[in-house]
């Protein structure tokens, strides 16, 4: 997910050093390269050969004693991202005031990549005006601070001002690192299940609410993409996303295929398979005995897709199975010539329709599958969109 990136990890002395560890394994185990950068007073809480094992390359500690003669130049200037956890007191006073007393903020001065700071101090530092001015002139030059949380301090103090937890400085490393790899690319989602009428007030649907092709939308928005949105159901979405409502399988194809040019399609919506041959213009009244409601087969919109399918575009597909969720979900892939189908088994706890989460496996059409177990609908999307960006860029 964050293949290849490189990461300079900057440790300073504090307590929270040792939770750094933690954020180093989470960074490498996602494919980032991480170089470690540590104070000397980060030393006295940590060992170097603790990073010097975990990390992609040995602990630096020196401007002075590398092998590179301008390590904080190199390092400032070859780096995707630099993030400072935990950032004490005085790392964050010399990078506010552009003073660069050793290599850590050497190189944060002499870098043009994004920088992420994370604080960790005791409550009375925490809450000191001149810190929480020095992170305000941070974040005003674009740094993101991952703020300081509350929790169990040094010395059996408790408060505000400890380190966030190493998720979630690795949620923030990650959104940065992936906030504009869709950038200039146009998205096409869709979302909801189709509602196929019987009459003007009845209809034959599907439990499909919409919340994952929402989720998708959202991330392929937030990742820089010009999202366009075709919906069975609404939901409040961020500005930026085109929200086109239909209602049927029938109204859907002709939305998707009228915007088939876009560089990724997401069929998250539950499009129906079968609809009445004859929807009756009034109500149909219950004296007037059994009604016969005969179906017809709908056309199969990622079929469609499929078969039209322009190098270089993406079609991703999703799977919702009660049964044999591997074999249908490669079926449905093959049969409907599409790049990748996100398979889900609707009838496991937590999973599918209406939930706030998601247990998928992602299928590619060269033979990759990879299992993303339980999480949000939105973390469940941006998985999807890292698989669609790595074949984008192949
Ligand atoms: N799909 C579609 N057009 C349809 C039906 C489904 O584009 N008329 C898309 C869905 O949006 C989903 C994928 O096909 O991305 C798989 O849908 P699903 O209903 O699971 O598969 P079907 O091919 O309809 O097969 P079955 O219902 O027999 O499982």
């Amino acid at each position: 997910m964050l293949g290849g990136r490189r990461i300079v990890l900057g440790v300073t002395g504090g307590i929270a050093a040792y939770k750094a560890v933690l954020l180093c394994r989470l960074l490498v185990d996602a494919g980032a390269h991480v170089i470690p950068v540590m104070t000397e007073s980060a030393q006295k809480f940590v060992g170097r050969a603790t990073f010097d094992a975990l990390a992609s390359e040995p602990v630096r500690t020196s401007i002075f004693d590398d092998v590179d003669p301008i390590p904080h130049t190199t390092l400032g200037q070859t780096a995707d991202l630099i993030v400072v956890a935990p950032a004490t007191a005085r790392c964050i006073g010399s990078y506010a005031s552009g003073i660069s007393d050793d290599l850590l903020t050497a190189i944060l001065v002499a870098t043009r990549a994004p920088v992420v700071v994370c604080p960790a101090m005791h409550t009375e530092m925490w809450e000191h005006p001149a810190i929480q001015e020095n992170l305000k002139t941070l974040v005003d030059r674009g740094v993101i601070v991952v703020p300081a949380e509350e929790g169990r301090l040094a010395g059996g103090d408790a408060g505000a001002g400890r380190l966030a937890a190493p998720e979630t400085i690795f949620d923030a490393v990650k959104g940065v690192l992936i906030a504009g790899d869709l950038q200039g690319r146009k998205v096409l989602v869709t979302a909801g299940g189709t509602r196929e009428a019987i009459d003007p007030v009845r209809y034959v649907g599907n439990r499909s609410t919409g919340k994952q092709g929402y989720a998708v939308a959202e991330a392929a928005l937030a990742r820089g993409a010009d999202v366009t949105l075709i919906s069975t159901v609404t939901m409040e979405t961020s500005a930026g996303i085109e929200v086109v409502a239909v209602e049927s399988a029938r109204q859907m194809h002709e939305a998707v295929l009228e915007r088939a040019e876009a560089d990724v399609i997401v069929m998250a919506a539950a499009v129906a398979d079968f609809r009445p041959t004859d929807i009756s213009d009034s109500k149909i009244k219950k004296n007037e005995g059994l009604p016969e409601v005969l179906l017809e087969e709908t056309a199969d919109i990622l079929t469609d897709l499929g078969g039209a399918k322009r190098p270089g575009q993406v079609i991703v597909g999703f799977a919702a199975e009660t049964d044999d969720l591997i074999a249908h979900a490669k079926q449905k892939l093959e049969r409907k010539n599409i790049d990748v189908i996100v398979a889900n088994d609707v009838s496991a706890p937590r999973v599918g329709f209406a939930h706030e989460t998601n247990e998928v496996t992602i299928l590619e059409a060269d033979g990759c599958q990879r299992h993303v177990s339980l999480r949000s609908k939105r973390q469940i999307a941006d998985e999807v969109l890292n698989t669609v960006i790595q074949i984008l860029a192949r």
